[in-house]
């Protein structure tokens, strides 16, 4: 393979997300018995608030035709899952979860991929062998909000150190930073890993083209994706942040909670230590 082959790109990661999206739901399903009058109305207020705004700020016809090349480009690009996730997702994630007692959560982002590799309760994240990046250990439990423990599991996946994610970047093993923890009775587990990179989502593709021309930045900050899951308890999809990173304040998935932030506690072997727990809410009837 070239270098040029080994770099990662929009397109190619805009369309893994894509292929994967379409691979792993059935979305259409889920709201298959939605009325008429639901389409009708929620269709409605998003197209009456692109009307809206084309009024109130005098939109051009030469805006008009950058929006729909724009547009097209996103799809082209297969970018659409990045574009939804990071300006849009968290807002679904905020009404989903508004009545929940347990651990705060956070949206999913594109990079989610099933069945990765069950490691147990205590174990190492699958890595490459010189994986670089500060050594992290981390310690906590699955518990019920009642603070039972829970036998489940936690799918932990984050980016590397270069911030690019296996299955969605060139180059890295299928399961690279990918992995499924399961625990017993105790509901406690101990993974160790390494720090992950903070993240700045594709600049080359139709996403960074908006960025651009808006004076945006495309950071995410560094952060550690999970799914816990257990029998009977709604499953908590949410992201943990490492205190300090300068884009805590202003991710641009806006996508950070005070809950989220970690506590690390750096070792003696200049490793850090993390304690961070989880409580699900039990399954609604
Ligand atoms: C995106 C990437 C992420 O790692 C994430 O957590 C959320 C969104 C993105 O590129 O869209
Ligand atoms: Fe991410």
């Amino acid at each position: 393979m070239s270098a040029a082959d080994e770099t990662a790109t929009a397109a190619a990661s805009g369309a893994a997300a894509t292929e994967r999206f379409h691979h792993d739901k059935s979305p259409y399903d889920a709201v298959k018995d939605t009325p008429k009058e639901r389409v009708d109305l929620l269709a409605r207020e998003v197209i009456g608030a692109i009307h809206e705004t084309i009024r109130k700020h005098q939109v051009t016809y030469d805006e008009y035709n950058a929006l729909k090349a724009w547009l097209i480009q996103v799809g082209a690009d297969g970018e659409w899952p990045l574009f939804l996730d990071v300006w849009v997702e968290h807002v679904v994630e905020d009404v989903a979860t508004a009545d929940r007692k347990g651990s705060k959560g956070s949206i999913e982002g594109p990079y989610y991929a099933p069945n990765a590799p069950e490691r147990g309760a205590d174990a190492e994240l699958p890595m490459r062998e010189d994986e670089a990046g500060t050594p992290l250990l981390w310690e906590g439990a699955i518990t019920s909000v009642d603070g039972t423990p829970l036998a489940g599991t936690v799918e932990l996946w984050h980016a590397d150190s270069d911030g690019f994610y296996s299955q969605f970047a060139p180059g890295l093993p299928e399961w690279n930073l990918r992995g499924t923890f399961t625990t017993g009775e105790d509901g406690k587990f101990r993974i160790r890993t390494i720090q992950p990179a903070p993240y700045q989502i594709p600049t080359d593709g139709a996403c960074g083209k908006l960025i651009a021309a808006a004076g945006w930045h495309a950071w995410r900050p560094a952060h550690l994706h999970v799914k816990v899951s257990a029998p009977g308890h709604q499953q908590l999809i949410a992201q943990l942040y490492f205190p300090g990173d300068p884009h805590n304040d202003d991710d641009i998935a806006s996508a950070v909670k005070p809950e989220l932030i970690l506590s690390p506690v750096t070792q003696a072997d200049g490793s850090a230590k993390i304690d961070y727990s989880f409580a699900l809410d039990p399954q609604e009837d």
